[in-house]
């Protein structure tokens, strides 16, 4: 990104709220002409972007969007180790590099998502089988290896890290039991970031979950997610910020906004030091009315509810969709509604247009404090 990219969008920017306001008459102008959602995110200090999954790089349409609106991608799957490892004893840096490269040549900055995630069911096969049966110290050096060929590979490009992803289990708020933990205990953690450091010193390092505002169950995530925070910092482990990955709409129920309760989270994580990060922002329609102007409207003013929220934190400075065309969406495969309906999560329509919710992302961000 060019600072002129950004000073001249910026007064673009101005201009249009100025003639705006001076006029009274509301913004109604093509996708195209709208400031960017990455310029009106720079105005107040804040990165705006999304992840982009390598097969999606055969649609130019879909990339020109990307252009225009992102200023950070994320690669969607090709740093994670089930695509970097997928076979032992064989790096395959191939598939990042892409998406890797088209950030750089179109000025965007990258994300890096992830070094752990602690979850079996996304580690590759043959690591699952067979890490068990390593030494503590064999699997400390399989794991920092891992994370120095890595960071290496990608080197400063690279911004910021989700080093740990999902690592607490949302039904008893304990450390997930892993084959890593199985044989390293907490340490793993300690390991992961204490090697990011060391192989990426100039990343910001952060922990990545998806514990939510919703009802149920997130209450007992977030209350692991403030200890194993709090064990980082007696631990003088070196995490920098917390990723919220904010996925929306998922808990059945999309009006349970638990406002003070997430507001209690978010207060303690940033009251220990951390900053934060939207790192995977949808909204699941899956269980609106399948009547397509409401659900777009519904969606979208949760939407606004929870980035108006998020955004009155200044310690917040990073915001990346999960996606921004619908029919990309992980969610059509993860969570099909039960009408078969197409999931209408991301601010882009599968016409490439422009939908409520963009708008709702454009407005939390315009009347954002400076940060
Ligand atoms: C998802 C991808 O979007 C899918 O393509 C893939 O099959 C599974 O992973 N939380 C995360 C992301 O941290 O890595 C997940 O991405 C979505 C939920």
């Amino acid at each position: 990104m060019t600072a002129d990219r950004h000073t001249s969008r910026r007064e673009f920017v101005r201009g249009l709220l100025a003639a705006a306001i001076s006029t009274s008459v509301p913004l109604r102008l093509p996708a195209a002409e709208q400031p960017a959602l990455e310029a009106v995110a720079a105005d107040k200090g804040i990165l705006f972007g999304s992840c982009l999954g390598a097969v999606r790089m055969a649609d130019p349409h879909y990339l020109d969007i990307l252009r225009r609106e992102c200023s950070v991608l994320v690669p969607e799957n090709e740093f994670k180790s089930y695509v970097i490892a997928a076979e032992p004893g064989r790096y395959n840096f191939a598939p990042g590099e892409r998406i890797a490269g088209f950030a750089k040549s179109s000025g965007m900055k990258l994300r890096g998502h992830t070094l752990l995630w602690n979850r079996p069911e996304f580690m590759p096969q043959w690591l699952r089988d067979s890490f068990g049966a390593l030494s503590a110290r064999s699997g400390e050096a399989y794991l920092r290896k891992y994370i120095r060929h890595v960071c290496r590979h990608f080197g400063a490009q690279v911004h910021s890290w989700d080093v740990v992803n999902e690592t607490i289990d949302p039904q008893t708020g304990q450390v997930r039991d892993t084959p890593f933990t199985r044989v390293l205990g907490f340490d793993v953690l300690r390991i992961a970031y204490e090697a990011a450091r060391e192989y990426a010193p100039h990343a910001q390092l952060v922990y990545n979950d998806y514990m939510s505002w919703e009802a149920g169950q997130a209450e007992t995530h977030r209350a692991g997610v403030l200890r194993l925070l709090e064990r980082f910092r007696r631990n003088r482990i070196p995490v920098d910020a917390l990723g919220i990955q904010s996925h929306l709409g998922n808990d059945g129920n999309i009006h349970a906004a638990q406002r003070r309760e997430w507001t209690a989270f978010v207060d303690e994580a940033v009251g220990m030091g951390y900053r934060l990060l939207i790192t995977e922002f949808d909204v699941s329609d899956r269980d609106l009315p399948a009547d397509i102007d409401a659900r777009d409207a519904e969606v979208a003013a949760v939407a606004r509810e929870y980035l108006d929220l998020m955004l009155s934190y200044r310690e917040l400075d990073q915001v990346l969709c999960w996606g921004m065309v619908d029919k990309y969406s992980w969610l059509q495969q993860f969570r099909p509604r039960a009408d078969n309906k197409p999931q209408r999560p991301n601010p882009y329509d599968d016409a490439y247009e422009p939908k409520r919710l963009r708008e709702a992302i454009a407005a939390a961000f315009a009347s954002a404090p400076r940060r």
